[in-house]
Parts: structure tokens; C-alpha cells; sequence
């Protein structure tokens, strides 16, 4: 199993949108996926699992719902965390809201950055899931470095806007204290992906170029557009391959998906570059 942390602490760049979807699409491919919510907000967990007030049938498995909090707080196995979705190959370990106190909890711990990775070494040993996929909360607080101590490789969602850049310094830097401090040697990025992009718009053109210049081959072809239809999803509790199949969203993702696969199958990943100016 290869842990993929999808983060940027920037807010509302698109993590949980790409960790819901690309998920999907590479359980489509025949991947076993894990999708890990860390964030406290729950967002991929309410786009992957029924809600409570939605659906009366699963009223039992909802209230028996734990986040990975209780196997890094508490003693539950993180094995015994993992539940179905309703897609195939698609299982999750959901947010509850016990995660918004993990944040402090977690740093009076020993060992406190290792924390998520220890949590998840009982399904890594089982080789259950080919990838776990961390949606990661905004901002660089204790679960995000958890998360990047625990990854394999990063994947950064960046925003076409105008301070899409700012950020991704910092986010290398730490990558490289992590990998350097060996909390994390061998720590890479699996790719860049722009999101929300509006061709139409001459700042979203200007900022893909900026970060292509910048960043060359680390950005993933595949580019995904801004739409409407991924504001509406989540409201529905869907993915965009249920919301809108036939749509530029879903073809974007399927894109992505498949370009991630190629990558790893070339075993292609990139050491964190530095970001000045
Ligand atoms: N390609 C897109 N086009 C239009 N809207 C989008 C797109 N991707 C995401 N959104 C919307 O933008 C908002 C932020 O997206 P998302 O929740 O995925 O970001 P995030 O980085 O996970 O946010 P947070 O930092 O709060 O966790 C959501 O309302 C989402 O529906
Ligand atoms: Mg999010």
C-alpha cells in the first residue's frame, strides 16, 4: 500500500474535491483505494458515505462511526476503522468531529509526527488497499505534518489564482526538513494538479504558466476545470462521476487518475524543489 497525502495548507484549493474524485476514478480503474479523512469539516466523508438525516438504513453504522482520532488518541486498531462505501473498491476511514480536538491531543504525545503513520501501519501490513489517500485538513498544524510524515508522496492541488504560489514555498520547505530531519526520508511528490481552472480567463492562463514554468514536468497534464457541477456534488452527497458522468469534471478526474497510474507505474516522483520569490 502506497500512502498518498493530497495537501496544500492553503484553504479551499480543492483537496477534498480531488481526494473524493480522484479516489473514485481509481477504484473505477480496479485500484483498491482507502480514502483517510482527516479533516475535522468531514467533507469527503459526507461525499462517501450516506448522512445520517439522508438515509434512515445505515442510522446504526452512522452512529458507530470513528475516525482514525481513535486509534491515535484511543486503542482502537485502525483495521476496525475502515468502512465500505457504496463503490466498489472504495473503502474509508471517515472525520468525526473527536479530530478537531486531535490537533492538541496529538502534540502532547510522544513521538507526536509519527502518530498517523503508526495508526496506519496495521493496514499497510495487510495489503488490503493499493493506495490510502489522506485528505488533509487546510493549514500546516499537527494532522497535516502527521499526514506528511506518514505519506509516501504528496499530491498538491493548486488553485489558478492569483496567489496560487504563495504557500508552496513553505509546503516544500517542510517536505525537505522532514526528509532531511528523517522523520520522512524518503518522502516525494507524486504531482502538482491545477484545479479550478477557467480557460476563459486570462489570470488562470497566466497563473497554469507560471506554475508549468515553475514547476515543468511536476504539474500534471490534466487540469481540472472550473464547474459549477463541483460545487454541487457534495450537497447531494455525490462524487462528480454520479453528479454530472458525461462532464468535463469527471472526464478531468478520469484523466488525472490515469495519468497518476502512469506516473507510478514509471515510478516517477519528484524530489520537493525549492520555491523563492
Ligand atoms: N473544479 C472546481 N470547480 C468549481 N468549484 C470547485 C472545484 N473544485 C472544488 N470546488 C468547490 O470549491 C470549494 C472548495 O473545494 P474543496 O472543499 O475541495 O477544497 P479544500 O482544499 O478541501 O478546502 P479546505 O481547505 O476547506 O479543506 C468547494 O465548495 C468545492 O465544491
Ligand atoms: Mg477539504
Amino acid at each position: 500500500m502506497k500512502t498518498i497525502a493530497v495537501a496544500n495548507q492553503k484553504g479551499g484549493v480543492g483537496k477534498t474535491t480531488t481526494s473524493v474524485n480522484l479516489a473514485a476514478a481509481l477504484a473505477a480503474l480496479g485500484q483498491r483505494i482507502l480514502l483517510v479523512d482527516l479533516d475535522p469539516q468531514g467533507n469527503a466523508t459526507s461525499a462517501l458515505l450516506a448522512s445520517p438525516a439522508s438515509i434512515n438504513d445505515v442510522g446504526a453504522e452512522v452512529t458507530e462511526r470513528r475516525s482514525l482520532y481513535h486509534a491515535i488518541v484511543g486503542d482502537t486498531p485502525a483495521t476496525e476503522l475502515i468502512l465500505a462505501t457504496r463503490f466498489k473498491n472504495l473503502s474509508t476511514i471517515p472525520a468525526t468531529l473527536e479530530m478537531a480536538g486531535a490537533e492538541a491531543e496529538v502534540a502532547r504525545l510522544d513521538d507526536h509526527n509519527k502518530q498517523i503513520r503508526k495508526a496506519l501501519g496495521a493496514i499497510r501490513e495487510q495489503n488490503q488497499f493499493d493506495y490510502a489517500i489522506l485528505d488533509c485538513p487546510p493549514s500546516l498544524g499537527v494532522l497535516m505534518t502527521n499526514a506528511l510524515v506518514a505519506a509516501d508522496e504528496l499530491l498538491v492541488p493548486i488553485q489558478c489564482e492569483y496567489y496560487a504560489l504563495e504557500g508552496l514555498g513553505l509546503l516544500m520547505q517542510v517536505m525537505n526538513l522532514l526528509r532531511e530531519g528523517g522523520d520522512n526520508p524518503d518522502l516525494t511528490i507524486a504531482g502538482l494538479v491545477l484545479t479550478m481552472y477557467d480557460s476563459r480567463t486570462n489570470l488562470n492562463q497566466a497563473v497554469q504558466k507560471d506554475v508549468r514554468d515553475h514547476f515543468q514536468e511536476v504539474v500534471f497534464d490534466a487540469v481540472i476545470p472550473r464547474s459549477v457541477r463541483f460545487g454541487e456534488a457534495p450537497s447531494f452527497g455525490r462524487t462528480i462521476f454520479e453528479h454530472d458522468p458525461a462532464g468535463q469534471g469527471a472526464a478531468a478526474y478520469s484523466a488525472l487518475a490515469s495519468e497518476f497510474l502512469k506516473r507510478q507505474l514509471a515510478n516517477m516522483r519528484f524530489i520537493p524543489p525549492s520555491v523563492s520569490g
